[in-house]
């Protein structure tokens, strides 16, 4: 047993938590680590800080390169997450894991400028109406450095309907780099989407009332080392975290771009008929069932790189993944013709309720297995 006085020591001993958190998601970036780290050390002198970085499985030692900083750094820890990616999750993983009172959120691959780090919280210390700070790259002497051409103007069309939609009053809503009290954060944090790149737009749209937004302009600099994660189904994250902010109260997103997939899938479907029915004369039976087989293999390729991108399968999981998907689906189609049946043989049932009852159970049925035995298995 310990006696009060030892205990008081072991009390005494402890020192206060940081004022500032810095979270830097990270997706392979291993030699981007210990300059990362570095530029953190010399811009935060004077700041009691810390670093979480999220890193999501990178395969290149990027969690290792945090662990070994760590080591001799207690200011350093590291998120590893497994089986999940996406950039504003890991980002609101790493928020959530922090106690300080302010925390940024910045990238690894010093693109953002880590100078402002420290007029951002002299900002958020001394002006207590102010609940963000956003590095903006557009503001006044903010400049978009490296971007390309195509992006520059997908960034800016992006950044319109953002600011349509969402009502955001910020110049660059779409800015990874910013500065946050956590009690702010703390109001949005359950009514995150938690899709894709866009985390400021998310945190900026789930919080109860306006926030007040300083900005402050930065010139965003080129990729250190390693290349960008930016793709072009970017986009289509960016749409569907658009979607769930105004109408993913009443569906969810996630089954709106399973259902339009399926839809898909039946247009696919009836294309492979005809063809292989009328070009390589096939007969009836064979060609119903390459039309079955191609649809089914073109959703899953469909919803495992769109609808469920943040859970998305690999190697054998993806192979394991399609055989469950068949075996559900073709479920779902029996389910679909039962049901179908059943409502067709009652009187006074018209043939289309009928069927589109029928596709509506399998969609449903479909959507719902799948979900939990096809992509998280894990
Ligand atoms: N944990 C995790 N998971 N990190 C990720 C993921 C992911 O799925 N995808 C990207 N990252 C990390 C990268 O390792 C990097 O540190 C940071 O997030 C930004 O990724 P980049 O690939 O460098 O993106 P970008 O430069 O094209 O876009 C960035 O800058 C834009 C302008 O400020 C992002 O911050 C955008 O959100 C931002 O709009
Ligand atoms: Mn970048």
């Amino acid at each position: 047993m310990t006696d009060a006085v030892s205990m008081d020591e072991t009390r005494n001993a402890t020192t206060p938590g940081p004022e500032l958190t810095v979270v830097v998601p990270t997706c392979n970036e291993h030699d981007n680590v210990r300059p990362v780290y570095d530029a953190l050390c010399y811009a935060l002198r004077g700041v009691d800080w810390e670093a979480i970085f999220v890193d999501d499985d990178s395969r290149d030692g990027t969690a290792a390169a945090v662990c070994l900083i760590a080591n001799s750094d207690r200011r350093v820890r590291c998120i590893q997450r497994i089986g999940r990616r996406g950039l504003a999750s890991a980002c609101v993983e790493g928020i959530l894991a922090s106690s300080a009172p302010n925390i940024a959120v910045m990238d690894a691959d010093l693109q953002h400028d880590e100078r402002l780090l420290s007029d951002m919280l002299r900002v958020l210390k001394t002006e207590p109406t102010v609940e963000v700070v956003v590095g903006s790259r557009y503001a006044e002497k903010g400049d978009m450095g490296s971007m390309s051409r195509h992006r520059l103007w997908l960034s800016r069309i992006a950044t319109i309907i953002g600011r349509k939609i969402l009502r955001v009053p910020v110049a660059d809503p779409m800015s990874g780099f910013f500065m946050i009290r956590r009690e702010v954060f703390q109001a949005s944090a359950r009514r995150l989407s938690n899709i894709g790149f866009k985390i400021l737009i998310d945190i900026l749209a789930s919080s109860p009332r306006p926030l007040q937004i300083v900005e402050i302009p930065f010139q965003f600099r080129s990729r250190h080392s390693g290349v960008s994660k930016f793709d072009a189904l970017i986009g289509w994250e960016y749409l569907t975290l658009l979607a769930d902010k105004t109408v993913g109260h009443i569906v969810p997103t996630r089954f709106v771009g399973f259902a339009l997939i399926g839809g898909l899938g039946l247009l696919v479907h009836l294309v492979v008929l005809w063809l292989c029915l009328n070009i390589t004369h096939l007969a009836f039976a064979p060609s119903q069932a390459t039309a079955t087989g191609v649809a089914i293999i073109g959703n899953f390729v469909l919803n495992n790189s769109l609808t469920y991108r943040d859970h998305r399968l690999v190697g054998w999981d993806f192979a394991w993944g399609l055989l469950s998907f068949a075996l559900i689906c073709s479920f779902g189609a029996i389910a679909n013709v039962g049901i179908a049946t059943l409502l067709f043989a009652q009187q006074h049932s018209y043939w289309w309720v009928a069927g589109i009852a029928g596709a509506a159970m399998s969609l449903v049925w479909n959507y719902a297995v799948t979900s939990v035995l096809t992509w998280r298995s894990r």
